[in-house]
């Protein structure tokens, strides 16, 4: 849903009320979570991984808050931190209003209801031993909560709701394919009527064509049920169509947090370019961007011992002195937009008196060309056309073709 929707919907009801619903669902502060190291016969603590490291960041009511970034840099853990399934380090999480960052098994019995799950590995989240009818009710029983018209025949209506069979109910895990194993898990994490679902992953392990049909249901989901989603992806291929606002993170950092379009049309983060260019979506109107695009060189470095400074100085493009020295904060430089870099994109440079490139920065990214990426470009040209695919036949009767600009 986008922001001028909400505020038209919220203009009727009292003032009081239309505060209420702008205050954001989530909201997180300076959040850490650090993994101790243990070493020796001792077990004394040598390090800590260093998984999420102060982030800030909100969850509107209704929208989609996509994360993305590389594989290790702590999307897993900020979402299970977000929905408890972790003792966060440090920082602050509120939901609706409520302290929840430290409650006690008790105290996130509601919580346990309101915010939900969506595993990536659709095969190992769900027990093969137990049928479609147990895991999906597991809920119910371990809330207590006693559906009307009992549980049986709420578990086949979310079976039916998530585009299974009610008949599915006696079957077992391994007789489904893996996008109908996410559908059993989305019924799953639906059962309780949740208010914000936390998907990680959740159609990394399936093939192209099933990922936009998975990605499809979420969002008529969200639609039916008035659900609130943070989706978590490792590139921007997937969160692309379904997010309202986008959060790119780098060694347990936000760097780049803004709203889809702008994100999409002028990056800030020069990693947030890097990462955009090497899923290059074919779209004849950015055609011109074909030169630029980027190739990150090098492993992200390890989150125990993270680089000085900008996290990004080694591996950046752009990196100068300042980025060694001096960590750049999360500024929002455009409304809608917040990046933390010394020399952003699309922008005004924030340091223009530092301008001698570190000497790693020369070697930081090569350009590349257009067929090295034309098989990445594939899978995302596949997702994008189901998904439009999708929208169009949902719009059929409301549009006719635009051509804008
Ligand atoms: N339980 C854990 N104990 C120690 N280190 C962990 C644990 N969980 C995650 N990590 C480490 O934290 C970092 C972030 O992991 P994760 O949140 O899974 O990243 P992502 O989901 O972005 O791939 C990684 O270096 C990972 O190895
Ligand atoms: S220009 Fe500097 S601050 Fe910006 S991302 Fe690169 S290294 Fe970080
Ligand atoms: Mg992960």
């Amino acid at each position: 849903m986008s922001e001028t929707e909400t505020r038209a919907g919220t203009s009727a009801v009292t003032t009081e009320k239309a505060s209420e619903d702008e205050k954001p669902l989530l909201r997180v502060e300076g959040l850490v979570k650090h993994f101790p190291i243990k070493k020796g016969l001792l077990q004394r603590q040598a390090g800590a991984v260093k998984a999420v490291d102060g982030i800030d960041f909100e969850v509107r009511r209704g929208e989609t808050l996509g994360v993305v970034g590389e594989s290790g840099c702590g999307k897993s853990t900020m979402g299970r931190l977000i929905t408890r399934l972790l003792e966060p380090t440090g920082g602050r999480i509120e939901f609706d209003g409520t302290d929840i960052t430290h409650l006690s098994t008790g105290g996130m019995r509601p919580l346990r209801r309101d915010v939900q799950m969506i595993f990536q590995d659709p095969y190992g989240s769900l027990n093969p031993r137990h049928t479609i009818g147990t895991i999906v009710s597991a809920p119910f029983r371990l809330q207590g909560v006693e559906p009307e018209g009992g549980v049986k025949k709420e578990v086949q209506r979310l079976l039916d709701l998530v585009g299974l069979s009610p008949e599915h109910y006696n079957r077992y895990p391994h007789e489904f394919s893996g996008g109908q194993r996410q559908r059993i898990g989305i019924a799953r994490a639906l059962a309780l009527k949740p208010r914000m679902v936390v998907a990680d992953e959740p159609v990394s392990a399936l093939d192209v064509s099933i990922q936009a049909q998975v990605v499809n249901l979420m969002d008529d989901l969200q639609e039916e049920l008035g659900l609130t989603y943070v989706i978590i992806a490792h590139d921007l291929s997937v969160v692309r169509h379904v997010s309202d606002r986008v959060a790119v993170m780098y060694l347990g950092k936000i760097v780049e947090l803004a709203d889809r379009d702008q994100l999409y049309t002028a990056p800030m983060h020069p990693y947030t370019k890097a990462l955009m260019s090497a899923v290059p979506v074919p779209d004849p109107r950015r055609g011109a961007a074909k030169s630029e695009r980027i190739l990150l060189r090098g492993d992200v470095p390890s989150p125990i011992s993270p680089p000085s400074g900008c996290r990004f100085h080694t591996r950046c493009w752009k990196a100068t002195e300042i980025c060694r020295t001096t960590e750049p904060p999360l500024l929002e430089l455009r409304p809608g937009q917040s990046v933390a870099c010394h020399h952003p994109e699309n922008f005004e440079d924030q340091a223009p008196q530092d301008t001698v490139l570190l000497t790693a920065a020369k070697e930081a990214a090569e350009l590349v060309s257009d067929e090295v990426l034309a098989e990445s470009a594939e899978t995302s040209a596949a997702v994008a056309a189901e998904v439009s695919k999708a929208e169009a036949a949902k719009e059929t009767e409301t549009t006719e073709n635009t051509e804008d600009k």
